[in-house]
């Protein structure tokens, strides 16, 4: 078993909730470090919330090693998650190439927005030894129109096609599963179903850790997700902001 499978096992043996917030600085990732937020996201999300797009299709490698290595500056305690933004893995020879300069630059994992088509692409990541976080549900990335933007799960065909992939993706060896936006019952039928980590955002408190975008936990997103909360408010600093969603990310008990 590898370090970071040891790692994420051990969450799972202490029953312990896995904290991921995105990051797209040095700045936050101070705090994210000092605060030990477990996984820190250099999510494509910046596309949003740092480009000021209306979707993330247009971030590019480039874009993501950019600010990868902002974050890096100061990363001594927390896991590195990045995201392969859309046309990085159209097939399993980019995929490669793109994954493993992720990797150079100190990523420990790197994340897929996953559809059935790319199992080949994710079984020779999985095989090059990267460590792979596969996203499900919702997929911003593949989201055209308003109507993909909605809870996936809810009827049973979708339910059981959500929980089937996640088996499979179990089995051919991702050391992570993402959920956005998926019915939180199905989440638990997922969580309850597969033995590595499965963590959560906008689908439900059932898995074993959440993840939610740093500007909508400190309310400075223009349309917040209706599940994510600001912390700020009621705190008054970022860092007790931080550490407020910290504590209650770890005070779920499944
Ligand atoms: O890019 C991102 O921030 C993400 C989260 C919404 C999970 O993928």
């Amino acid at each position: 078993m590898n370090n970071l499978k040891k790692k994420l096992n051990k969450f799972l043996d202490r029953n312990e909730q896995l904290v991921c917030v995105t990051c797209y600085d040095a700045s936050f990732s101070k705090i994210f470090d000092d605060t030990h937020v477990d996984i820190v996201l250099v999510g494509d999300s910046l596309g949003m919330v740092i480009q000021g797009n209306s979707n993330t299709h247009s971030v590019t490698m480039n874009d993501i090693l950019y600010h990868v290595s902002c974050v890096t500056k100061h990363k001594n305690n927390f896991l590195l998650m990045a995201d392969m933004p859309k046309n990085s893995y159209e097939d399993e020879e980019s995929a490669y190439i793109n994954a493993k300069i992720l990797v150079d630059h100190k990523v420990d994992i790197v994340k897929i927005e996953y559809k059935n088509e790319h199992i080949e692409i994710l079984k020779e990541l999985v095989s090059k030894s990267i460590p792979v976080c596969a996203h499900i549900g919702l997929l911003p990335q593949y989201a055209l129109e308003a109507e993909d933007i909605r809870i996936y799960g809810k009827n049973k065909v979708e339910a059981n096609q959500i929980l089937q992939q996640a088996m499979t993706l179990e089995k051919i060896g991702v050391d992570i599963i993402l959920l956005e936006c998926v019915d939180s019952e199905i989440s638990k039928k997922i969580t309850n179903s597969v033995k590595i980590p499965v963590i959560g955002i906008g689908s439900g408190t059932y898995c074993n850790g959440q993840v939610q975008v740093i500007y909508d936990l400190i309310g400075i997103s223009e349309n917040p997700p209706k599940f994510s909360k600001n912390y700020l408010k009621n705190t008054g600093s970022i860092k007790d902001a931080i550490k407020d969603f910290y504590n209650y990310v770890k005070s779920i008990k499944n």
